[in-house]
C-alpha cells in the first residue's frame, strides 16, 4: 500500500552542474540541478531550469548562451559556493580557472571534468523559472575520465543532487547493460 504524497516531485536524484554565462560583461557560474535532456540525436538539446530571480537567467537572454560543466565530487565545495551566493552582489568570476570555447557568452571550467557550451535555441516560461534550452555546440572533457573516447561516468564521479534529503550523493556502482539485461525477459515472454 503506498502513501499519497500530493504532487510531490520525486524525480530525484539528478546531475548537479554549474551553469557558465557571461553578465553584466563578467563570467558568472551558478549550481544548477533541475536539467533535462531534449533531443538525443543530432542536434542535441538540453534544458535548464533557472529561476527568473537569479542573475545568471540575464547573460543567457543577453548572450543568446550558456555552458553547463559537470563538477567531479573533488568540487563539492565550490558547488555548493555557486549555489549560495549570487552574482547580483557577489563576483563569482574568479572562483574558478576559466576557458573559453567557440560560443560567446558561455564560459567553461577548467577544473570541472566536463563542460558543454550550448547556443540558447528556446525559452519556455514557468512562473517561477524560465526553461532555457540549448543546443550543445561542443563538449570538452578531461583525457582522464575518458574511455573508449566517450565520458566515462565512473571516472568523472558526479554530485548527485537530491532535493528530499538536500545532500549531494554520489554514483554507485553499474547495476547492469542497458538495452541487454532485459533480453532474457523478452525472449520468455514471447515464449521463447
Ligand atoms: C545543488 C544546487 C542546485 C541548484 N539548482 C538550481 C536549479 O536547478 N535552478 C535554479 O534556479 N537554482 C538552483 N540552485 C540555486 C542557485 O544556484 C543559486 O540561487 C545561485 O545563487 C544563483 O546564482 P546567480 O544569481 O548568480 O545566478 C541550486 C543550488 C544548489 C546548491
Amino acid at each position: 500500500m503506498k502513501r499519497k504524497l500530493g504532487p510531490a516531485n520525486a524525480l530525484y536524484p539528478s546531475l548537479t552542474t554549474i551553469v557558465g554565462t557571461v553578465v553584466d560583461g563578467r563570467p558568472n557560474f551558478s549550481a544548477i540541478a533541475h536539467v533535462g535532456i531534449m533531443n538525443h540525436g543530432q542536434p542535441q538539446y538540453i534544458s535548464i531550469g533557472v529561476n527568473r530571480a537569479h542573475y545568471s537567467g540575464r547573460g543567457i537572454k543577453e548572450h543568446k548562451s550558456f555552458s553547463v560543466c559537470v563538477p567531479s565530487e573533488a568540487l563539492v565545495r565550490e558547488t555548493d559556493y555557486v549555489g549560495l551566493v549570487s552574482g547580483k552582489n557577489t563576483d563569482k568570476s574568479d572562483v574558478f580557472e576559466i576557458f573559453n570555447g567557440d560560443v560567446p557568452g558561455a564560459p567553461m571550467i577548467e577544473g570541472c571534468p566536463v563542460c558543454m557550451e550550448c547556443r540558447l535555441t528556446q525559452t519556455v516560461d514557468f512562473p517561477a523559472h524560465e526553461v532555457f534550452i540549448g543546443e550543445i555546440v561542443n563538449t570538452y572533457a578531461d583525457e582522464a575520465v575518458l574511455t573508449d573516447e566517450r565520458v566515462d561516468i565512473g571516472k568523472v564521479r558526479p554530485l548527485l543532487f537530491d532535493m528530499a534529503s538536500v545532500k549531494y550523493w554520489s554514483l554507485g556502482k553499474e547495476v547492469a547493460s542497458c538495452w541487454s539485461v532485459g533480453k532474457g525477459l523478452k525472449k520468455e515472454r514471447r515464449g521463447g
